[in-house]
């Protein structure tokens, strides 16, 4: 058996599945594609998370574009993170190339034009579904986590949630938060302290400071209602395919803490609420993160952790995670290390460190009799990757340069028109996008501290009342003892000026 022949062989064998899976495109030998060797990987392992890396410019957002429209066909809902506002291609039809249908030939599979069911998701202001979570779905823990607080203040921020438990007063959004910070430490100081000892101005001012950040951030457009039902992710179209739900994030690379807050409280949110996965042989939900580098380096230990820790958790509701980012070194070790599915572009290796990096790189795929890994590493050209896959046992595939399927959908991205259509035909934009504000937490506290400042004037002035009538009985008593001398306070209680201030006052009162 030649060489080549045992290859097919070898990859071939190494890619049958009974399941269901997509295949990805036809490995190739010596730089070359051999035909109909096909790369693919199975639905069943497609939970168990993954990385798309490589240099800038040579095909990472193309493979996410593939791996979206191949999940949908098989009637898998995915959600992309578009930062760079790339992919929104996906709802239109590719109008084909001359360089696709050379590329699909070479790897013996038909190119089919097709646009998929896309629905637009925005954070901020721009068209699409909003996208809303409210401060009390995040519960404390989650908030001091993104905060980034010290202990003593995520004890003060779950006193904070508690007294809003108790008292029935809905934290809606960044205003309701900061407002109940302040009255903590104002004018509900002796309650706070009576039910749950003292709180000091020192940390709620260091909690509002922490606020104050994600709100310079955009934060009071995601903080508030109408909230977003995460199964709303999880759509099917009519023709039985997955709805590719696009968040487009171009206006977010400023605005990393906002980024991350979102990221992780939409985790926590399908965490808690999708089923426990059973062994239905395929993920509920695949979400792809483009340029991941963006949550990790700006994400403090705190939430780091909670992240990893989510990585290790969510796989068991049936949904993956796809990091998409320029080096696999982007991407923590302890996240890296639950990957199984890897998709690695061409590195360059310009530097020491680029060098440095391939080889770190090569370290973490399998061995190969076929390849030396770090010079397939530098040598793939675009739209060409090694995929190191799990089989439906979840072990490793056989180690494949591989020659990438073209995108069936359109590489570029929809026009202002044909995006405007689209979200006028959206069902999830009629159902999100109407602001409400309705009564929570900083009206009604702001009602509470006025009744409490009526109810305070009332006490003083009936006191003082109380005092005038003292005096004048005082008076009164004092004639019939007749006393020719009159006691210092009871001259000045009963003084022209004393008494008129009293009317003064009352009648201040009496128009509240
Ligand atoms: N699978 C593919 N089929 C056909 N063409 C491809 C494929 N992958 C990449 N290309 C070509 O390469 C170009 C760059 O690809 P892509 O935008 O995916 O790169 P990238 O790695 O995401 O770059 P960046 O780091 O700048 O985001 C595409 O515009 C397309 O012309
Ligand atoms: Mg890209």
């Amino acid at each position: 058996m030649s060489r080549q022949d045992e290859f097919f062989k070898h990859i071939t064998e190494g890619n049958t599945n009974k399941g269901e899976y997509i295949t990805l495109g036809s490995a190739m030998l010596d730089g070359k594609t051999v035909k109909n060797a096909y790369v693919n990987v199975p639905l069943k392992t497609m939970n168990r998370h993954g990385l798309i890396a490589g240099a800038t410019g040579t095909g990472k957002t193309k493979t996410l574009q593939v791996l979206a429209e191949n999940l949908s066909e098989k009637g898998v809902p995915v959600l992309l993170m578009d930062i760079k506002g790339d992919l929104s291609g996906l709802a239109q039809p590719s109008p084909g190339h001359p360089k696709i249908d050379e590329r699909h030939a070479a790897i013996g599979l038909p190119f089919e034009p097709k646009a998929f069911p896309v629905e637009v998701l925005t954070l901020s202001e721009q068209d699409g579904v909003r996208l809303r979570a409210t401060i009390s779905e995040f519960g404390p823990v989650l908030i001091s986590r993104i905060l980034d607080v010290t202990e003593t203040q995520a004890g003060i921020i779950s006193v904070i949630f508690k007294y809003c438990d108790d008292n029935k007063l809905p934290l809606l959004d960044l205003k309701d938060f900061k407002k109940i910070l302040q009255y903590a430490t104002g004018e509900g100081k002796e309650e706070f302290q009576e039910a749950y000892g003292r709180i000091s101005t020192a940390s709620t001012g260091a909690i509002l400071r922490k606020i104050i950040e994600i709100e310079q951030q955009g934060g009071e457009l995601f903080f508030g209602e109408k909230s977003f039902e995460v199964d709303d992710l999880l759509r099917i179209d009519e023709n039985g395919r997955g709805y590719i739900n696009i968040i487009r994030l171009t206006d977010i690379q400023d605005k990393p803490k906002l980024f991350s807050t979102f990221m992780l409280s939409l985790l926590a949110e399908i965490y808690s609420t999708f089923p426990e996965q059973g062994d239905t042989g395929r993920p509920e939900l695949i979400m792809f993160i483009d340029e991941a580098h963006l949550i990790f380096n700006e994400a403090s230990k705190a939430l780091l952790n909670q992240i990893e820790s989510i990585v290790k958790l969510i796989r068991s509701k049936g949904v993956g995670l796809y990091f998409v980012t320029q080096n696999p070194t982007d991407v923590p070790e302890a996240v890296l290390s639950q990957l199984g599915l890897k998709v690695q572009h061409a590195l360059r290796a310009f530097t020491a460190k680029d060098r440095k990096a391939i080889k770190l790189t090569a370290q973490n795929y399998p061995d190969t009799e076929y390849y030396d890994t770090a010079d397939v590493l530098t040598s793939l050209g675009t739209g060409e990757a090694l995929v190191s896959a799990l089989n439906e046992k979840g072990r490793p595939t056989p180690l494949a340069a591989t020659m990438m399927r073209a995108p069936m959908s359109r590489m570029d991205i929809l026009t202002d028109s044909e995006l405007k259509n689209l979200l006028s035909e959206s069902n999830l934009v009629k159902k999100y996008n109407e602001e409400i504000d309705r009564e929570s937490a900083y009206e009604m506290l702001n009602e509470k501290i006025e009744q409490a400042e009526a109810e305070e004037a009332k006490e003083k002035a009936r006191q003082e009342k109380e005092a005038l009538k003292k005096a004048e009985s005082k008076r009164k008593s004092g004639t019939t003892r007749k006393s020719t001398r009159m006691n210092p306070i009871v001259k000045v209680l009963t003084s022209a000026t004393f008494i008129r201030s009293v009317f003064g006052i009352l009648t201040k009162v009496m128009k509240k």
